[in-house]
């Protein structure tokens, strides 16, 4: 972190987090709190709650939280820096240039002046579509069906014929070349040479999820090669975690995004009425992708082309989407090769019905397969069947398994019994199911045991957060160290220091997680649901256990770390037992 605590602090505090979020989302007081639907996951009762009080915001849905940093670093894409700057020009806060590490500063001020280039050059090609030197890109365009709308939109442009007009340009506000070559708008010879990268082509900008431009696609118009010639990757364009049209889809008020391959589907797909289309980047789908995909929404339809190499496309991106937690369907563009040229031809009424009969992603894999297999033939259909059992062994969970199980038994005309006793089969005979009742190893307890303690320390720790009366009561018996789990160990500290200050300020501890997994592992600690459907007396019993038991593993812990010549140390955890007694004796009461 570039920043001092206390600059981070002032930020923090000025920028109220119930503020910041109604510009994103709708909110509505209920009690203390605030409530709406989440942004990050796709519902229809809102579980998405924002406190003023801890300057903290929680999904109870999808585990989403954190404080107003977290917030725009989810929303925005931000990184933690980014957000920091974002809030303190909101709040007017001037951030001390100074605090900034010499090579942290160089980093962000390329990255800001490579996107000041490309915005640049963005606007440059759309300039030269308008004049009269794009007048060819400007009919090819149109004769492409584009409306005046979508190439605003979308800021299509066009790089014209001469060989460098756009390096001339660049270097006329005042960029080096340096610069310019990694922004990757220019290609340098040997000899020194410069030339534009893109020459007499149609301009597509592409654009990161907030906007800014990151690079470009540039196609020929008419058949020469390469069709489309795109930036190469640089310090502010990753192809594997971008996608074309996501800047205007993040606003769809659709449950799904529509995946396709290209530029101009994504386009005449908007063009169409269906803002909620997205494109990878000329290159398969990522795990990246995916999880970009995850924050918007839970279903996407892959609208591939329907040739060979979009089928197999969209058979390798079924699984990796699934990965992310993500439900694929698959649409079929027969007999066009794609969205764009099926939406010309047929228009958008019959794109609709075509996404009302999309395919179930694993189906689609079965109907691809069965071209391999002779399902008219005895054997053709067992091997085919067997194929099917094996790939219905992948779904860990049962339920979903049993579902897709009877899905196919319909759809091939078998039965349920039979089809569910092949799968069991094969997943015993392969190893990927273990049969119910195989005895567990060692290892495998040791670990639950394990989990069972983080979770003890993860409520008590809650509790302390929450009930100021209870913290109160057990500071004398409970320390940090008492947290083996580092993150718990860390928000511990924090909590124990604030307390003895006044009041926790769970926020402030946020401030201190920069990594987006962290950040969920602390937030969900300021709001776990310790309370509900349970008696003050149930609860106190609950949490006297929970503190024995958390006491108890310390204790234990230190003892196996016990280096025997340690006289002091021995004394400590003699203490420690007699304490424990203590604490049985001990009435909590809760608040
Ligand atoms: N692509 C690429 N480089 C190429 C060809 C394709 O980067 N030489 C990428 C582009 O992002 C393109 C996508 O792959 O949009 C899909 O390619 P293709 O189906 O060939 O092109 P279309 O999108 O159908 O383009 P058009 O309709 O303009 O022919
Ligand atoms: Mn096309």
């Amino acid at each position: 972190m570039y920043y001092s605590d206390e600059v981070i602090e002032e930020v923090r505090a000025k920028n109220d987090i119930v503020d910041v979020i109604s510009g994103y989302v709708r909110l509505q007081k209920k009690g203390r709190d605030y409530f709406g639907l989440c942004p990050f996951h796709n519902e229809k009762s809102p579980s998405f709650s924002v406190s003023r009080q801890k300057q903290m915001y929680y999904c109870f849905g999808c585990g989403a939280g954190g404080n107003v940093f977290t917030f725009l670093m989810e929303y925005e894409n931000y990184s933690f820096a980014e957000a920091l700057k974002f809030l303190a020009d909101r709040a007017g806060v001037e951030l001390p240039q100074q605090e900034f590490s010499k090579e942290a500063r160089e980093r962000a001020d390329t990255r800001a002046v490579l996107l000041e280039i490309n915005k640049l050059a963005a606007q440059y090609y759309y300039v030269q579509l308008k004049n009269s030197q794009g007048e060819q890109a400007l009919s090819y365009l149109k004769n492409r069906e584009l409306s005046d709308d979508m190439i605003r939109a979308f800021g299509l442009g066009y790089s014209n014929k001469y060989s460098d007009d756009l390096y001339q340009y660049l270097r006329g506000r005042g960029y080096q070349t340096d610069v310019i070559a990694r922004a990757g708008l220019i290609s340098v010879d040997e000899r020194q040479n410069v030339y534009d990268k893109f020459w007499n082509r149609v301009m597509f900008p592409i654009m990161d999820v907030n906007s800014r431009v990151i690079g470009f696609g540039g196609r020929v118009m008419g058949d020469g090669k390469p069709k489309y010639l795109n930036s190469p990757e640089t310090m502010i364009f990753d192809k594997s975690r971008n996608l074309y049209g996501l800047n205007r889809a993040r606003s769809s008020k659709k449950p799904y995004f529509l995946l396709c391959e290209g530029y101009m589907d994504v386009i005449s797909l908007h063009q169409a009425g269906y803002s909620n289309a997205v494109a990878s980047l000329g290159t398969a789908l990522t795990l990246g992708h995916a999880s970009l995909i995850k924050r918007y929404v839970k279903e996407v339809y892959l609208t591939y082309d329907s040739d060979e190499a979009g089928t197999k496309a969209a058979l390798r991106a079924v699984p990796i989407l699934r990965e992310a937690g993500i439900t694929a369907r698959v649409i079929r563009m027969e007999p066009y090769k794609d969205p764009d040229e099926f939406i010309k031809n047929l228009g958008a009424e019959a794109f609709e019905e075509r996404i009302g009969r999309a395919r179930n992603g694993f189906m689609f894999g079965l109907d691809i397969l069965e071209r391999e297999y002779d399902l008219g033939s005895p054997e053709g259909k067992t091997d085919f069947m067997r194929e099917a059992a094996r790939r219905l062994t992948e779904f860990d969970e049962e339920i979903e398994r049993n579902n897709y199980i009877e899905a196919v038994a319909k759809a091939y005309h078998v039965e349920y019994e039979d089809l569910r006793s092949l799968v069991v089969k094969t997943a015993v005979r392969t190893g990927l199911a273990r049969p119910a009742e195989r005895p567990k190893s060692a290892g495998a307890r040791s670990d639950r045991k394990e989990d069972g303690i983080t979770t003890s320390q993860k409520i008590l720790l809650t509790w302390l957060i929450e009930d100021e009366s209870v913290f109160r009561q057990l500071e004398q018996y409970v320390g940090p160290e008492d947290f083996s789990e580092g993150l718990y160990r860390t928000v511990a500290e924090f909590v124990y220091e604030q307390y003895k200050e006044g009041r926790v300020n769970p926020a402030k501890i946020m401030n201190h997680f920069t990594d987006e997994e962290e950040h969920r592992k602390a937030a969900s600690l300021f709001h776990t649901k310790i309370r509900e459907l349970t008696t003050a007396r149930e609860q106190e019993k609950a949490l006297m256990e929970t503190v024995i038991r958390v006491k108890n593993h310390s204790i234990d812990e230190a003892a196996r770390n016990l280096d025997p010549a340690d006289m002091a140390g021995l004394q400590r955890l003699m203490n420690a037992k007699r304490e424990l007694q203590d604490i049985q004796k001990l009435h909590i009461s809760v608040n």
